[in-house]
């Protein structure tokens, strides 16, 4: 019998899983994640984690949890783990593809449909009493049918994203490191070609190295002076000082945000300031359906190392796992 710890209540089965496979588990009852020496302290006996984006997992934290075999992320990007750092200590790291790109897509263009339409801004000024009339000129904006699409990253999302705009009738362009045909989907060679092509664009890149701040002041000059810019990737692919200077100077003309570097946004925070902009908690996956099944894909990958397997979901191979 091994114990696993959870740090935060899951939505599905996640938790019946591991039971039922003999597991023992601790669930952090906190809405907020457990606080860093709270989380060293629950880990330290723990032979498995089920962890989330919101929890840094580091070599110092994993030299002192001697007994963790497994670190499994509900979520499909692992920017809060180094994968790297993680197979040194022997620690396997798991995530969650597959399960949740057309939710994620499903998001991702509702928030181009509502930046392009002006849903959310026109719906704050009905509740302020600002619907006086019907105006012929009231909350104009660009037409998502017949528009370009610039995506950039064209992995599962990414292509989720782009099925939905041909059924709109948009051009779909697509920047992405990994060549692969997609149907219907134009490739271009480089991110400013993209960029100047498009009238929206739609990020699908992992944070990492390369792209941290890939959408910085040059890109933001690189787009059409109406362009929509939409992220549902990580806050950390986007320069914010630089977003708010182009959205300021009407460089472009709005931009849709599930993901903000911090996460909350501090409500201080200049972009909230800008009535072009929509800001969401980081919920593009957030269907009962995705997020039951994010929960249980991980417990069926630490399951999986307590049996002594291979998870099915690793992005790291330890060379000498723990606990064999
Ligand atoms: C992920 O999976 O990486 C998302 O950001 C949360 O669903």
């Amino acid at each position: 019998m091994a114990h696993v710890y959870v740090t935060r209540e899951l939505p599905g089965r996640p938790l019946e899983l591991l039971r039922s496979a003999g597991h023992t588990v601790d669930t952090w009852p906190g809405e907020l994640p457990p606080p860093a020496d709270v989380l060293r302290e629950r880990l330290r006996d723990a032979d498995a984690a089920i962890t989330l984006l919101t929890d840094r997992i580091t070599g110092e934290l994993l030299d002192d949890c001697p007994n963790l075999r497994v670190v499994a992320n509900v979520a499909v990007g692992y920017d809060n783990v180094d994968p790297a750092v993680a197979a040194e200590h022997g620690v396997w790291l798991t995530n969650t593809p597959g399960v949740l790109a057309e939710t994620t897509a499903d998001f991702a263009f509702a928030l181009l449909l509502a930046a392009a339409r002006r849903v959310v801004e026109s719906d704050r000024d009905t509740r302020a009493g600002g619907w006086k009339t019907w105006s012929p000129t009231g909350f104009l904006g660009p037409d998502v049918h017949g528009a370009t699409l610039g995506i950039v990253g064209l992995g599962e999302i990414g292509q989720a994203v782009a099925r939905r705009a041909l059924g709109f009738d948009m051009r779909v362009l697509a920047y992405t490191r990994t060549p692969r045909d997609v149907p219907g989907v134009s490739r271009v060679a480089g991110l400013r070609e993209l960029l100047a092509a498009s009238d929206f664009v739609s990020v699908h890149v992992p944070l990492t190295g390369q792209t941290q701040h890939m959408f910085g002041r040059d890109a933001f000059a690189a787009m059409k002076p109406g362009a929509v810019f939409v992220n549902t990737a990580r806050g950390g692919v986007v320069d914010q000082e630089a977003l708010v200077a182009a959205l300021r100077e009407r460089r472009i003309a709005g931009a849709a945000l599930d993901v903000t570097d911090p996460e909350p946004l501090p409500l201080d925070h200049a972009l909230y300031t800008l009535p072009n902009v929509i800001i969401t908690p980081h919920i593009a996956s957030a269907s009962v359906a995705t997020r039951s099944r994010m929960a249980e894909m991980a417990a069926r990958n630490v399951i999986a190392v307590l049996d002594g397997k291979e998870p099915p979901n690793a992005v790291n191979r330890p060379a000498e796992p723990r606990g064999r």
